[in-house]
């Protein structure tokens, strides 16, 4: 009898359960077809991960590790206080909520979530940039993000990751005589930025 009672509980438990999903389906008030639309917007929805061709260190462990060194790592802007997770928050889909960033300075967008954006082919709100490795130096070099230069993020990533950067990627020349190069600052540091770039094109593995 008393085995009875305990199915009986759960049969009707199982019956309201089931009810609140039709209820909750019929009021959705969307089409099936519509409803598909919807299911196949879900990051549950996206296919298997394909390693992206143009990233030679992609999967490769150590970079992953430093890469979230990188992002979680304040001392790469120009107040020691911003790293990418000011914006980017983990616990919120790695975004901030906020109407408009706020970095060094006030932005005049909002911040986007992060969660499956290894699968996008366009990044930014205007689908500025087509890699996530070549879009992360916006940022760092925005005067109102980061507010940091090209040159200041080597001169960091060297001092505070030597052993781990020249491990996955080669040797750099020594940068301590490089003034601030950014492509986005003065006459004399943009010449700079693009001696840079010739100098880690030869030099590096060019992997990146
Ligand atoms: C001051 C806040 C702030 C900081 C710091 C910041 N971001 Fe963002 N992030 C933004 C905003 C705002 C956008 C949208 C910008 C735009 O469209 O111009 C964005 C967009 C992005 C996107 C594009 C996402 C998409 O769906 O297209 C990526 C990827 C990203 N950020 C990664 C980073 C990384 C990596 C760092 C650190 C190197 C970083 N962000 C630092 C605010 C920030």
């Amino acid at each position: 009898m008393r085995r009875l009672f305990f199915i009986g509980i759960l049969v009707a438990a199982i019956s309201s359960a089931a009810i609140a999903g039709v209820v909750l389906y019929r009021n959705t008030g969307l089409s099936d077809a519509q409803l598909a639309v919807a299911r196949s917007l879900s990051l549950a929805s996206l296919p298997k991960f394909r390693p992206d061709p143009s990233n030679a260190v992609g999967d490769n462990a150590d970079a992953i590790e430093l890469g979230a060194l990188l992002f979680n790592d304040t001392g790469m802007s120009a107040d020691a206080n911003v790293s990418c997770a000011t914006c980017h928050l983990e616990n919120r889909q790695f975004q901030d909520g906020l109407q408009f960033a706020q970095g060094i300075g006030n932005t005049t967008r909002r911040t986007m979530p992060l969660r499956g954006v290894a699968y996008q082919s366009w990044f930014f709100w205007d689908g500025r940039t087509d890699s996530l490795w070549s879009q992360a130096i916006s940022p760092i070099e925005s005067a109102v993000e980061h507010g940091f230069t090209r040159s200041q993020a080597a001169f960091h990533v060297i001092a505070t990751y030597r052993d781990r950067y020249f491990r996955l990627f080669g040797l750099l020349p020594e940068l301590a005589d490089i003034p601030p190069a950014s492509p986005l600052g003065t006459k004399p540091s943009r010449q700079t930025g693009s001696l840079c770039a010739k100098i880690f094109a030869t030099t590096s593995t060019g992997s990146l």
